[in-house]
């Protein structure tokens, strides 16, 4: 078998994503046991405890989730649609505790006056980043403000020193691979989440720019962000994983004898309303109570792979250099059967 280097899984001739690729431990590990690696960050300024950011979607980031994130030494980003932004910040609602916030490209320059001031992260939460429309009012932010921004999506490299240019501190990383998105089924668009994340890391690396990496989408276990984390992503971004938590929006549904709570796309009709052309779904998610098991549960496993890894930091893990690329039937043999 073959062991992949980084660079060898972004010249690999099919798009991969993190089912196709394992981590590979190829030293004898140093680490006695995986509490004693440390799994702190910095991301745009801030200090991580776990490097997790959560999704702005409404089904995901309210307050209270974003609010027990900043408590669990993570962040999450309020959403832009049922959270009444605006109403939180004129009222002069409790938001500390708030680390980042969502905007449209159409938000009001009084409401970007007040993040601002309250020196929140400003995420311009779009599904294409290489648009014209956005780079411009990245460009506007940070010229008119002191603020960190995050701007999204992108599934290729291609554009990331015009993404610099432009002033966002952060970009996230990943087109049609989210678990409620059907943009590639609508479109066409997209490739896997490991070959996006590499080609965006390398072009980064090879033109030395300065811009954090959001792995965005089609994380579905704590393996999975090891997986991204070793592929150079900084933070992982996290919609299903922390759905149908506590802290989540919206209300525990009783149905066929479970509870559930509802999940859905940032562009799917229940968000929209109306008749536009629609690029996700919506979905019931098994309630799973509080999020701080969900992050605790990621820890654990960040933890394992690091010690597996002989890792004692995260850039330990972001320079790991040995994947396997799966055969169908060794990925389905990595599963625990019934
Ligand atoms: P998940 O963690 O796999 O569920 O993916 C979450 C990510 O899916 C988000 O952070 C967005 O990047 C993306 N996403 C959210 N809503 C939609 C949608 O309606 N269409 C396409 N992508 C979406």
């Amino acid at each position: 078998m073959k062991i992949y280097s980084k660079k060898d899984l972004n010249n690999y001739s099919l798009s991969l994503t993190y089912d196709d690729i394992s981590l590979i431990p190829l030293e004898i590990s140093q680490v006695k046991t995986r509490n004693e690696v440390n799994t702190k960050s910095f991301f745009i300024g801030e200090e991580l405890t776990v490097p997790v950011i959560s999704s702005p979607m409404d089904t995901v980031t309210g307050l209270e989730m974003a609010k027990e994130l900043t408590n669990l030494g993570c962040i999450g980003i309020l959403n832009r649609f049922n959270s009444s932004l605006n109403d939180l910040v004129t009222n002069g609602k409790n938001l500390e505790g708030i680390k980042a916030v969502s905007i449209s490209l159409t938000a009001e320059e009084s409401l970007i006056d007040q993040l601002a001031e309250k020196n929140m992260i400003i995420c311009i939460d779009t599904a294409n980043a290489n648009n014209a429309y956005v780079l411009k009012k990245c460009e506007e932010l940070k010229s008119k403000y002191k603020v960190k921004v995050i701007i999204g999506n992108v599934a290729h490299g291609s554009t990331l020193k015009q993404l610099v240019d432009a002033g966002a501190d952060a970009v996230r990383i990943g087109i049609g691979g989210g678990s409620v998105c059907t943009t590639s089924v609508q479109t066409g668009i997209g490739i896997g989440q490991v070959s996006s994340l590499l080609n965006v890391y390398f072009t980064k690396l090879e033109n030395k720019l300065d811009i954090a990496l959001i792995a965005d989408g089609g994380i579905k276990s704590p393996g999975d962000v090891a997986k991204a984390l070793a592929c150079g992503a900084d933070v992982v971004m996290l919609g299903r994983m922390l759905a149908g938590t506590k802290e989540t929006p919206g209300e525990v549904i009783k149905y066929n004898d479970q509870l559930w709570k509802k999940y859905r796309g940032s562009a799917s009709f229940g968000v929209k309303m109306k008749n536009e052309f629609i690029e996700g779904e919506e979905t019931l998610v098994p309630y799973k109570g509080a999020v701080k098991n969900v992050i605790n549960g990621i820890s654990d496993g960040l933890r394992s792979a690091m010690s597996y890894l002989n890792c004692n930091s995260l850039s330990d893990l972001q320079n790991i250099n040995s994947f396997a690329v799966l055969s169908t039937s060794s990925y389905l043999e990595r599963l625990p059967r019934k």
